[in-house]
């Protein structure tokens, strides 16, 4: 059976570092330029929220999007201005983005995505910076039905995320417990996808639950977790989404 989406519809990576790093670009050469200030591990991680942008199209499967997404995170000259000595975090981060600009599939680019957030993480443990007291693992609130498999996957899908790039082994834990409890199905307005299609799916998701919570090394989560966006996106480009 085909599945026709009722309508097209847009995660809409938030970014807007490509825009902002153009702006600057174009600024005109003659007028007398101000010194550079020192970027700041600020401004390194206003670049690094393309890494979330690379989540989003993980898990709708959508690769060109992700290509381009990566080769902007790859080559951010920004993200060096970083305390001497880690430079070779960066570079780390730097290498994943690359080899998800060249994975020949949408899982074997998801692959290197997660593989991104395990470098965040550990440059994040090399500093000592304990990411994890500041992340926010309480349920979403709200109760619009219609809004309950997005809220509450995306909810999970943040915190396996900050789980790897905390690192905090207490967020992925409750991601992980999360998942497999599966909420968020069957997607309320879903009525387009096929009942077996959305029993598989969360039936795969709670089990990846389980694997998520089995694994103990950022190697192994990072794996699960890619994983995860690609049974995420398996069924949303069935369903049209992207
Ligand atoms: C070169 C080392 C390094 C790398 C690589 C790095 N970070 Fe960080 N990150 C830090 C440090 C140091 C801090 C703490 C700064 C502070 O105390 O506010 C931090 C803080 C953060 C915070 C908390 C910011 C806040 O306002 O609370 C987030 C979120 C974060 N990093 C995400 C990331 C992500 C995502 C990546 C990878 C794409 C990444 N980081 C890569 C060093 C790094
Ligand atoms: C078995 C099918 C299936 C799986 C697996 C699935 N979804 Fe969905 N998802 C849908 C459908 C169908 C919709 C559209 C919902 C609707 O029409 O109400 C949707 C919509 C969404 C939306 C809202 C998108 C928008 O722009 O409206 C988000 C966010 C989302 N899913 C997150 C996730 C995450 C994160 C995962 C994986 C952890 C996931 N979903 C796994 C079927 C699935």
């Amino acid at each position: 059976m085909r599945i026709i989406p009722i309508r097209s519809r847009g995660f809409g990576p938030t970014s807007v570092a490509a825009v902002m790093l153009a702006a600057c670009h174009a600024a005109p050469t003659s007028a007398p330029r101000a010194p550079e200030p020192a970027p700041s591990p600020a401004t390194m991680h206003e670049h690094f929220a393309l890494a979330r942008d690379l989540v989003t199209f993980a898990m709708t499967g959508n690769l060109e999007g992700l290509r381009v997404t990566a080769r902007e995170l790859s080559t951010l000259e920004e993200a060096r201005g970083v305390p001497a000595g880690a430079e070779s975090y960066v570079d780390r981060v730097h290498a994943a983005a690359r080899a998800a600009v060249a994975a020949p599939s949408a899982s074997a680019a998801a692959r290197e995505v997660a593989e991104v957030a395990r470098a965040c993480g550990e440059c994040h443990l090399a500093y000592g910076t304990d990411l994890g007291v500041r992340f926010q693992d309480d349920p979403p609130s709200g109760s619009d039905p219609r809004g309950r498999h997005a809220r509450y996957l995306s909810w999970v899908n943040r915190l396996l995320w900050d789980g790897l790039v905390g690192p905090s082994d207490r967020t992925w834990r409750t991601g992980a417990e999360a998942l497999a409890g599966t909420e968020g199905f069957p997607p309320p307005d879903a009525t387009y996808v096929p009942q077996d299609v959305l029993a598989r799916g969360a039936g795969e998701l709670r089990q990846l639950g389980k694997d998520a919570s089995a694994a103990g090394s950022a190697d192994a989560r990072a794996r699960v977790l890619a994983r995860v966006w690609v049974t995420c996106a398996d069924c949303h480009t069935q369903a049209g989404i992207r």
